[in-house]
């Protein structure tokens, strides 16, 4: 089975082609982020209106990166949500069309399910039942996944999303937009144990978590150095370390209990903060302690991309799923 898969939720445009026989046959990715920079976040119109110039484009380049023909194809997929309406109509509005004009089905792909099957493109791949870490700009979750399309939520953060707050704390430092992978390499030159930060809701049981804390102790570490202005470049690093060590730490404890709790020894972690090293590095050797392996995407898979949407779609319709007319997106979509 061969789909093309569309990924156009937020501010990257996606396409790939997935074949359940040969694996990944192609794939292109637009990422928006230095439109959306001067902004210092996502501005939905200027996001939809960038998709509809890229997407065609990258789909006739992955067709041919695939040598893919569309008769070869057996279904397209698309993120049908959650995410910015406009964006998503974006995607949906030309797999769907494409779906048509080919005559074969379109599958809607929901993104979070896209994120938590990426690690399973990996050679080394986890199997059913595992645990999974979702952590993106989005959504912090911690679902327990018996079976494709069987998962249930162990736990979720009840404010901001973990890398949305990494995206808040570095636009208070002045770092601009996406935060987390510039809080990530400025907290390399940090010196450790200047800042202390909480470890927020690790004192209760349950797996819920919180970020919205970390955000308010940025800002009043900030406001304690005399201002975003007054900040040294070392006060950045150290405030970033700071940052990123009790997001990492809240985010550890968290999925030791999730282990505990299933008894699962697989614990797979996925969406763009999975990229970040110290929480790789740090979550893996916490987990190896405890005889759980963990996983996680290439970097170039942990944010969104069209790879994740197009093998979610073949799984999708492997197990004899597509989507019906009319063509709807769902901006909230619980998974
Ligand atoms: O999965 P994703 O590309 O988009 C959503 O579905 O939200 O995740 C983007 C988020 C952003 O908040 C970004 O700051 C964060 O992932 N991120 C990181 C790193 N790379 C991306 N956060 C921490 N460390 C990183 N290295
Ligand atoms: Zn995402």
């Amino acid at each position: 089975m061969r789909v093309l898969g569309i990924e156009s939720s937020c501010d990257e445009t996606g396409v790939a082609i997935y074949d359940t026989e040969a694996g990944l046959l192609g794939q292109a990715l637009y990422s928006q982020v230095e439109m959306h920079a001067k902004y210092g976040g996502v501005v939905p119109e200027l996001a939809s209106r960038d998709h509809v110039q890229r997407v065609l484009p990258l789909v006739r380049q992955v067709l041919e990166e695939a040598e893919t023909r569309p008769e070869q194809l057996d279904g397209v997929a698309y993120t049908a949500g959650p995410g910015l309406a406009g964006a998503l109509l974006v995607g949906a509005g030309v797999a769907r069309s494409l779906a048509f004009g080919w005559g074969i089905p379109a599958v809607e792909v929901h993104h979070m399910e896209g994120h938590l099957l990426a690690p399973l493109l990996e050679e080394r791949a986890p199997q059913f039942p595992f645990v999974a870490l979702l952590v993106s700009g989005g959504h912090t979750l911690l679902l327990d996944a018996r079976s494709l399309g069987d998962y249930s939520i162990l736990g979720e953060s009840v404010d901001d999303a973990a890398g949305e707050a990494f995206d808040k704390a570095a636009k208070m430092m002045g770092l601009g937009y996406p935060g987390g992978p510039r809080i990530a390499a400025l907290a390399e030159q940090g010196t450790p144990g200047r800042f202390r930060f909480p470890r927020p809701m690790t004192d209760r049981p349950g797996l819920d978590m919180s970020f919205s804390g970390l955000k308010t102790f940025t800002l009043n570490t900030i406001h304690d150095l005399g201002g975003k202005e007054a900040l040294s470049e070392q006060d950045r690093a150290d405030i970033a370390l700071a940052f990123e060590e009790a997001s990492v730490d809240t985010l550890i404890i968290k999925c030791r209990r999730a282990m505990e709790q299933t008894g699962y020894k697989q614990l797979v972690m996925a969406g763009g903060v999975s990229a970040n090293r110290s929480l790789r590095a740090r979550l893996g050797e916490q987990m190896k302690k405890r005889g759980v392996e963990l996983f996680y995407p290439a970097p170039q898979y942990c944010t969104d991309n069209g790879a994740m949407i197009a093998f979610a779609g073949a799984l999708r319709m492997q197990a004899g799923e597509s989507a019906e007319l009319p063509i709807k997106v769902r901006p909230r979509w619980p998974l």
